[in-house]
């Protein structure tokens, strides 16, 4: 059996290095447009990091996978087709800032029907908005080769950072499909390593709503814990305490009950936003307003916490060195895709701060790229006062230590092991004092540092 997987991104790569070190007797060949990202999959510095993605990688590169731009080699050669190429927020035109684009999915709907010769299986394995397979459908059965098709939806549930773990050991695999044999011909494929009780079939379009739902849900139980932390701040109740409290009720679950600067990533605004323009497109006013709400509230939560730094520093950052720790999304990706630390970074400039950013993970190109986009307009147009204000008021640097030298605060944005295990004590001596630490993850032990001297304010937790 061939596969061929258009789009070798964060879910591409990972996803298929899987199929293919689980199945040494499958052929998988990974395709994208972009050189640069498939030079990145043929070396030793993977264009994704992920823990343990190297290993898997290396034991199937070379072997059953490969990656390259030979889209319509790729395309003609395979039996089953996954598209997983990006479906970002719309940015322009109609449905601009809610719908999906779904350009890149047309596209490759009619390359694979230009390309393709007999039957293949096509399988989204893109975020969707419900009934994109009926398009998808209509675009192959335009082929003039004479190919048949049937379309399977197989949305992707791996979270960045615990990638490989959740690829070997997932909750459940969905197959949505009208053919029977279709279904079963990809359930074979995760069936060399998934349980088949965890091997769930619908129909087409409950597979494909069934993602945007489980998406809304996650970012709704943030949105709901975060909402919570305001509270907690106003109250003095401890928002740790209280997810623990709440978490315990085994109707409630402990998990995604952490209360933070901010849900980031590439999937949950879009795919929420997405999910709020299809209520609307039929004519579902509430329940749009209902899940907008979640988008809303991390707003407001990123919002709320860049002004909890100015209000508690005098009311002023102007002129004063801040140390931005963390610029991911979460810890252990290089992954910076709507990251909170953009939003924070970004208001904290307009207040004309001075940042010194460290990640152990993501670039300085990368950081000020993701800066200047958030500063510019929708159109992407950045003003050359704030092209001057990234230029002469961020700095990367290369670890936590230089970043807080002579800092008067610290802002913990992203999660990474490493900051609760540095020297405080050593870091202290070399910050301005009063020496503010922000823990936009609640990471920091509270106690100890107050002990230091510092003065730490924490997500959900009264000073
Ligand atoms: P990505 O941007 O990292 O990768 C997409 C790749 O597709 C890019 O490298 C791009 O060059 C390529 N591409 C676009 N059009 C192409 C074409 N016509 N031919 C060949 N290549 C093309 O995106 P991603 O994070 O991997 O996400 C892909 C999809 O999976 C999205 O729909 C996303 O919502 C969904 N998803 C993502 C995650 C995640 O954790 N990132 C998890 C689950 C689902
Ligand atoms: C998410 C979904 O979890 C995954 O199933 C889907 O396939 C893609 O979208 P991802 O965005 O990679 O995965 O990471 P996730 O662990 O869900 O975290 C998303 C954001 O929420 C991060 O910024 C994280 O820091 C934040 N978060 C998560 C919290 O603030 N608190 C929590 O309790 C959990």
């Amino acid at each position: 059996m061939k596969i061929c997987c258009i789009g070798a991104g964060y879910v591409g790569g990972p996803t298929m290095a899987m199929i293919a070190k689980q199945c040494p007797q499958i052929s998988v060949h990974v395709v994208d447009l972009n050189q640069s990202r498939i030079d990145a999959w043929n070396s030793d510095e993977l264009p994704v990091y992920e823990p343990g993605l190297d290993e898997v990688v290396r034991e199937a590169r070379g072997r059953n996978l490969t990656f390259s731009t030979n889209v319509d080699q790729a395309i003609a050669e395979a039996d089953m087709i996954f598209i997983a190429v990006n479906t970002p927020t719309k940015h322009f035109g109609i449905g601009a800032g809610r719908a999906a684009n779904l350009e890149f999915i047309e596209k490759c709907a009619r390359q694979i029907a230009k390309v393709s010769k007999g039957h293949k299986i096509v399988v989204e394995k893109s975020t969707l908005p419900v009934r994109t397979a009926e398009a998808v459908k209509r675009i192959l059965s335009s082929s003039s080769n004479g190919a048949t098709f049937d379309v399977l939806s197989n949305p992707e549930f791996l979270a960045e950072g615990t990638a490989i773990a959740d690829l070997l050991e997932p909750d459940r695999v969905l197959i949505g499909g009208e053919s029977e044999t279709a279904v079963k011909a990809l359930a074979d494929v995760y069936g060399q390593w998934v349980a088949r009780d965890k091997i769930l079939t619908t129909n087409l379009w409950s597979s494909e709503l069934s993602k945007l739902t489980a998406n809304a849900f996650l970012a709704q139980r943030v949105s709901s814990i975060n909402a919570i932390s305001a509270l907690c701040e106003a109250t003095e109740a401890d928002i740790d305490e209280v997810s623990k409290a709440i978490g315990t009720d085994s109707r409630i679950g402990p998990k995604f009950l952490k209360a933070s600067v901010g849900f980031g990533g590439s999937c949950f605004q879009k795919d929420i936003l997405n999910l709020v323009y299809l209520c609307e497109h039929f004519g579902l006013r509430e329940v749009a307003d209902y899940w907008e709400q979640v988008v809303i509230m991390n707003d407001y939560q990123k919002r709320r916490f860049a002004e909890r730094i100015c209000r508690t520093m005098f009311n002023t950052v102007s002129d004063k060195k801040i140390a931005i720790w963390g610029f991911a999304f979460k810890k252990d990706t290089n992954d910076t895709r709507e990251s909170a630390a953009i939003y924070v970074c970004r208001d904290l400039l307009r207040e004309r701060a001075r940042l010194v950013i460290y990640d152990p993970k993501v670039s300085k190109e990368t950081i000020v790229s993701e800066l200047l986009t958030a500063l510019g307009d929708l159109s992407g147009t950045v003003s050359e006062t704030d092209r001057e204000l990234v230029h002469s008021n961020v700095t990367v640097v290369n670890n936590a230590y230089d970043a807080a030298n002579q800092a008067h605060a610290i802002a913990v944005l992203t999660e990474w092991d490493e900051f609760r295990e540095l020297d405080y004590d050593r870091i202290y001596d070399t910050m301005q004092k009063p020496a503010f630490v922000y823990d936009g993850r609640n990471i920091l032990d509270r106690q100890k540092l107050t002990k230091i001297g510092f003065e730490i304010f924490a997500i959900g937790k009264s000073n």
